[in-house]
């Protein structure tokens, strides 16, 4: 019987028997008579050991020769040690280098945070960045798994966009051929609320992009954005799905990623607490709370230091509602019991992640929208398209976005949303 070529993951089910492994050489240690290879393969971690007593002279030598990083396939066999992580080890019986490595760049030296970005192509490779892309994938199942578990249907937004969705400050613009502009779409939202008239509950999952010029740990220039939209909905239903969607991913995240947390060192109970329902408040509620405490003027949005001391001693996320109309998009619906107040939620996490989730009811009314339309300096000929929507069959309906980076940020106790996304964009850097 040929030796059965296996995952890291797998190797419980192969305790005594002979495997073969595929990966990495992440680390190693040796002494005279032993080395001890870390062998990585993606789905996991495990410790090879090869003794020169039991291998010989020519495999042990062999197997000290490869380079951190070099690609190796690996055969042992499997055995368990509680000590071990993941509970197995394997005995080495032959060693292969598929590929060679000398010098790598990132080696057991701490480095700091520019020279990783300017090598995320190979920190990728390591524990954290490893860690965050399975919570990232985790999170992204949960979303479509939630949303389709209660008849959302996914549509895709196009990248390419005639017109501002989000303000004209943070717009991208190329050319589109001869004489067109186009921009990079800060949201799929007017698409969405296009097809949520068409199919009810719909979503759409992509990258949004923002000339952000603000260097934050909360701010990237390409990001993911989660935008569900319902027709037949209102402010209330938005935050109500806010909360049970964030509610599922702290659930799922705890109980797929237990290994993942603990490389992060990010503490379970935190998440643990991210169980509906959460608070909720009005602008005009949570301004009061900023009286004497920031240097906050009220009609404003607020800033990081504003969320930090209005989400104070919180330990679930804070649902702010009902926002002076100034702060908020030309499309937000007011409120008709006080049009002062523009129909939007805020969702701002805990522990200083901030903003979260931006969303709310949608204005119906065609003169109303009109009207904003050319308050906000938007080319009307534009939006006709998304006038007709309120032309045809209009009907309440509410819909937010969700920051991805941002969220996986927060679960993973991250201290920039740039670990959050494979290859980060920001105003400073787009290499690699
Ligand atoms: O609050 P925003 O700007 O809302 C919208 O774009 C709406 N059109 C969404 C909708 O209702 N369909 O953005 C939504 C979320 C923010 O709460 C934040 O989490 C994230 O997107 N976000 C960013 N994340 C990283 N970098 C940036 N530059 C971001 N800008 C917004
Ligand atoms: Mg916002």
């Amino acid at each position: 019987m040929s030796t059965p070529c296996v995952r890291i993951a797998d190797l419980a089910q192969y305790e005594g028997q002979s495997v073969q492994l595929q990966g990495w050489l992440y680390n190693r240690r040796s002494s005279k008579k032993m080395q001890f290879l870390q062998i990585r393969d993606g789905s996991g971690l495990v410790q090879g050991i090869v003794s020169k007593a039991d291998a010989g002279d020519e495999l042990f030598e062999r197997a000290g020769a490869p380079g951190q990083e070099a690609s190796l396939r690996v055969t042992g066999t499997v055995h368990a040690d509680a000590r071990a992580p993941g509970g197995f080890e394997l005995r080495v019986t032959e060693v292969t280098e598929v590929g060679a490595a000398t010098d790598y760049p990132l080696g057991k030296q701490a480095h700091g945070p520019d020279f990783l970005l300017s090598n995320r192509h190979l920190w990728l490779r390591s524990k954290r960045p490893t860690a965050t892309l399975r919570i990232r994938d985790t999170i992204i199942r949960a979303i479509r798994d939630v949303l389709h578990r209660d008849g959302f249907i996914n549509v895709d937004a196009p990248m390419f966009t005639p017109a501002a969705c989000e303000g004209t400050s943070t717009l991208f613009d190329l050319d589109y051929f001869e004489d067109t502009k186009a921009y990079l779409t800060q949201s799929g939202q007017l698409y969405m609320e296009a097809a949520a008239m068409a199919l009810g509950k719909v979503y759409c999952f992509g990258p949004a992009f923002r000339a952000e010029k603000s260097k934050t740990r909360k701010h990237l220039t390409e990001f993911w954005m989660l935008e569900p939209e319902m027709a037949y909905a209102s402010l209330e239903d938005v935050m109500d799905l806010c909360e049970s969607l964030l509610g599922e991913i702290a659930a799922r995240v705890l109980n797929d990623n237990q290994r993942e947390l603990v490389d992060l060192e990010r503490d379970p109970a935190v998440l643990e607490k991210i169980v509906p329902p959460f608070p909720r408040m009005t602008y005009d509620e949570a301004a009061k709370i900023l009286k004497d405490k920031t240097d906050f003027t009220y009609g404003d949005d607020f800033g990081a230091p504003d969320e930090e001391a209005i989400t104070a001693g919180l330990d679930k996320p804070l649902l702010i509602h009902r926002w002076p109309h100034e702060v908020k998009a030309f499309y937000m619906k007011r409120d008709p019991n006080d049009p002062r107040w523009a129909l939007g939620v805020d969702v701002i996490a805990p522990e200083g992640y901030g903003e979260i989730i931006g969303g709310g009811e949608r204005a119906t009314d065609l003169a109303f929208l009109e009207e904003q339309i050319e308050k906000h300096e938007l080319p009307k000929e534009a939006f006709e398209w998304y006038l007709d929507l309120r032309r045809y069959g209009t009907v309440p309906h509410a819909g937010f976005g969700l920051g991805l980076e941002r969220t996986v940020a927060w679960m993973c106790g991250l201290a920039h949303v740039r670990e959050a996304i494979p290859f980060p964009r920001m105003m400073h850097r787009i290499y690699p």
